[in-house]
Parts: C-alpha cells; sequence; structure tokens
C-alpha cells in the first residue's frame, strides 16, 4: 500500500514537473507567463549560469524582433508555453496554427479577432501543404513547428512573403547534433544564428539586414562544408 502511493506521489511530481501548476488551467495566464519568459530572458542575458529550458530557447530573440518592429503581424507555427504566450502580448496580430489537435485546444480560449487560432492537418513530413496564411505578407513568421523535418519546407514556402523567419533548433548547421531538420539558408539575403543556448535560432530575411547583432550570435548562412560535416 505504502509503495503503491509513494508511486502515484513519483508519477505526481514528475507531471508537475513536466507541466508546473502555474501552466495549468486555471492558474495559467498569458500576460503573467509573457512576463516571466521576459524576466528570465534578462536574468539569462546578465548571467551567464542562467539556462533557457529547451523549448524556449528562442524566446530571447523572439522577443526582441517583436520590441523592435512598430506594431508586428506575427504568424506562428507550431505553439507552446514559450512562444505563444510572447506572439499574443506583443504582436499587434497575430495567427497560430498547430498540427495537433490536443495541443492546441490548450490555447484556443485566449484567442480572439486579432490573434487567430487553427489547425492545420495537411501536411507531409517535407512540408505543410496548401496553406493560404503562408501567402500573406507577414512581419515574422515564427517556424518551430512540427513534423521536424516541415520546418524547413515551410521557411521555403513563407520566405518570399516575410519580412523576418525565425527558425527554432538550427543548432545542426553549426555543431554535432542528434536533430535531423536538413536546415538550409543558403539561398537567403540575410542570416544570423543565436548561439547563447545548446539550441540555436536562426533568423533569415531577403528584405533586411537582422537588426540583432547586438545578442551573442554568428552573422551569415554556414558555409556548406561546415553543414555536411556537422551532420555525418
Ligand atoms: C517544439 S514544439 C513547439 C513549441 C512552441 N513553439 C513553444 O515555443 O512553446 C513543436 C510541436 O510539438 C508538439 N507537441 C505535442 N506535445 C507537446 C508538448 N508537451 N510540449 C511541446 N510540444 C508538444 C506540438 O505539435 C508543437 O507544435
Amino acid at each position: 500500500m505504502r509503495y503503491a502511493v509513494g508511486i502515484r506521489r513519483q508519477a505526481l511530481v514528475r507531471s508537475w514537473r513536466a507541466r508546473p501548476l502555474r501552466l495549468r488551467e486555471p492558474f495559467f495566464s498569458v500576460p503573467r507567463e509573457a512576463a516571466r519568459i521576459r524576466t528570465r530572458c534578462a536574468r539569462a542575458a546578465s548571467d551567464p549560469a542562467v539556462s533557457l529550458h529547451v523549448w524556449e530557447t528562442h524566446a530571447p530573440v523572439l522577443l526582441e524582433l517583436l520590441d523592435r518592429l512598430e506594431r508586428p503581424r506575427v504568424l506562428e507555427l507550431g505553439m507552446g508555453y514559450g512562444s505563444t504566450p510572447l506572439v499574443l502580448t506583443r504582436s499587434a496580430s497575430s495567427v497560430s496554427l498547430e498540427t495537433d489537435p490536443s495541443w492546441l485546444a490548450r490555447f484556443t480560449r485566449y484567442q480572439s479577432d486579432d490573434h487567430r487560432m487553427a489547425l492545420w492537418e495537411s501536411y507531409t513530413e517535407d512540408a505543410w501543404t496548401d496553406c493560404p496564411f503562408f501567402l500573406e505578407p507577414w512581419d515574422i513568421v515564427f517556424v518551430d513547428n512540427a513534423p521536424a523535418r516541415s520546418r524547413q519546407g515551410n521557411l521555403l514556402a513563407v520566405a518570399p512573403h516575410a519580412r523576418f523567419v525565425i527558425c527554432h533548433d538550427t543548432e545542426e548547421t553549426r555543431k554535432p547534433a542528434a536533430s535531423d531538420y536538413r536546415w538550409d539558408f543558403s539561398s537567403f539575403r540575410h542570416v544570423w544564428t543565436y548561439t547563447r543556448f545548446s539550441n540555436y535560432t536562426t533568423v533569415v530575411s531577403n528584405v533586411e539586414p537582422i537588426p540583432l547583432g547586438h545578442l551573442p550570435g554568428i552573422d551569415g548562412a554556414p558555409p556548406a562544408r561546415e553543414r555536411d560535416s556537422a551532420r555525418s
């Protein structure tokens, strides 16, 4: 009996760690979570010992770009507690798309006329298919979606209409990594990669230089040889 209670308590603690109370209804608050992420980013910027969770390592880049653009219009591909609170609170208008219905259901109560959310179920491993939102002009497209490899196809599809595209989890282009996103930024005029955390975030643009050079990062697309050797 005591053993069974112990096992149940361990399972509860594990689930709270994976999704702490502040991220659960009725405790979750979009503005409070956005403020928390901003504070974490500020602490990480001033203290090298502070890190962010791997799923939110894009936050300093997304926040900084959102802050710099006037009334940004944002397309978010792949929702979650790391990016969606920032998009909802810092963009003037947004569309957030998600491939997992139960994951999307966690966020739909926070949508509004200015901040729409939708399920996108038409995709292959290589790209989402026939998505009309890809053809709209966006100030920022944030690419952090499933399936993992469709991120590169989505990047190329949104590129002609986007001012900036932020791609999360790009470290495989610069160092050995277990991932297989097959990123290729060689067709972009401006490329910059944020390298502060183990998961990298790359911003590309064919319109204007990336205004984030004051953050720790590397300018330019990785040379082909570096890309190939990082994958082998
Ligand atoms: C890397 S996650 C997206 C994270 C999100 N952009 C953020 O910053 O919080 C990519 C996809 O994984 C899926 N997913 C399913 N369960 C998840 C979970 N527990 N945590 C994060 N993503 C999950 C969702 O379809 C999500 O769009």
